[in-house]
């Protein structure tokens, strides 16, 4: 069966000391949570500090980005491998805000998540439509040429180091949730897609995450669809008792 993730993508937001003062308040309220993969995603400079104090927790540690190079005069970057040095497991690679202010592309989420995986690290992989294109009705034309554009080259082995996260655009940090049936659907979607592409093991063992104004109140709901395998959480996250709440979903 596959093991849910809950993941805080805590964007630009916390100091090094804002940081470690929510995963100090964090460990304990998650200490007792099993069989759930728990993420957070501090940005860049608080990685290195929040990984000490993360250490021997069940607290697990992800970047929001990285490059697809290992080195060089890259002015700005970061390397996959730097992020294992620093700590992370996990890097989220295409999240839709990348896509809009920073010109990430499905050609360059494929290099980082190829460069990710060589690294060591399992990647995150962020697909979503907007409001328009939802009512155009190109949502599953454009899951699919994200996540086709996106994961394209990889064996199918490599899809234990991959976890999708479904984000509809419209969702995020709006306080409109998908309903339960319209996330269901594109995750099946997405599941039946990964099949046909790559292999049915490959399908059957991924996790894909759904994000999108995902709180303590809808958690349950998400996670009882048969095609959620856990939440990408952004504002939720960023405080230790509703990230706790949504992290402990089956209590
Ligand atoms: P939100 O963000 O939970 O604040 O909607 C989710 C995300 O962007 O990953």
């Amino acid at each position: 069966m596959r093991t849910p993730v809950i993941a805080g993508n805590w964007k630009l937001f916390k100091t090094i000391g804002e940081a470690i003062g929510l995963v100090k308040d964090l460990k304990p309220l998650v200490a007792g949570t099993k069989g759930v993969e728990i993420i957070v995603a501090p940005v860049f400079t608080a990685l290195g500090r929040v990984a000490d104090e993360l250490a021997g927790s069940n607290i697990l540690l992800a970047a929001q980005d990285c490059y697809w190079e290992e080195e060089g005069a890259f002015t700005g970057e970061v390397a996959p491998g730097m992020l294992k040095d620093a700590g992370c497991s996990h890097v989220i690679i295409g999240h839709s805000e990348r896509r809009q202010y920073f010109g990430e592309t499905d050609v360059t989420v494929n290099k980082k998540v190829k460069a990710a995986i060589n690294a060591g690290l399992t990647a995150i992989v962020c697909v979503g439509e907007t409001l328009a294109e939802r009512e155009a009705d190109k949502t599953f034309a454009i899951i699919e040429t994200q996540l086709w554009g996106g994961l394209e080259g990889l064996a199918p082995e490599a899809f234990s180091k991959v976890v999708v996260a479904y984000e509809p655009v419209w969702a995020i940090g709006t306080g409109k949730t998908a309903s339960d049936t319209q996330a269901q659907e594109v995750h099946a979607f997405i599941r039946s897609l990964i099949a046909r592409c790559f292999s049915q093991e490959s399908a059957a063992g991924l996790r894909i995450l759904y994000g999108g104004s995902v709180k303590p109140d809808n958690i349950k709901e998400l996670m009882a669809q048969p095609d959620i395998d856990g939440a990408l959480v952004g504002g939720a996250s960023l405080n230790s008792a509703s990230f706790a709440a949504i992290t402990n979903f089956a209590g």
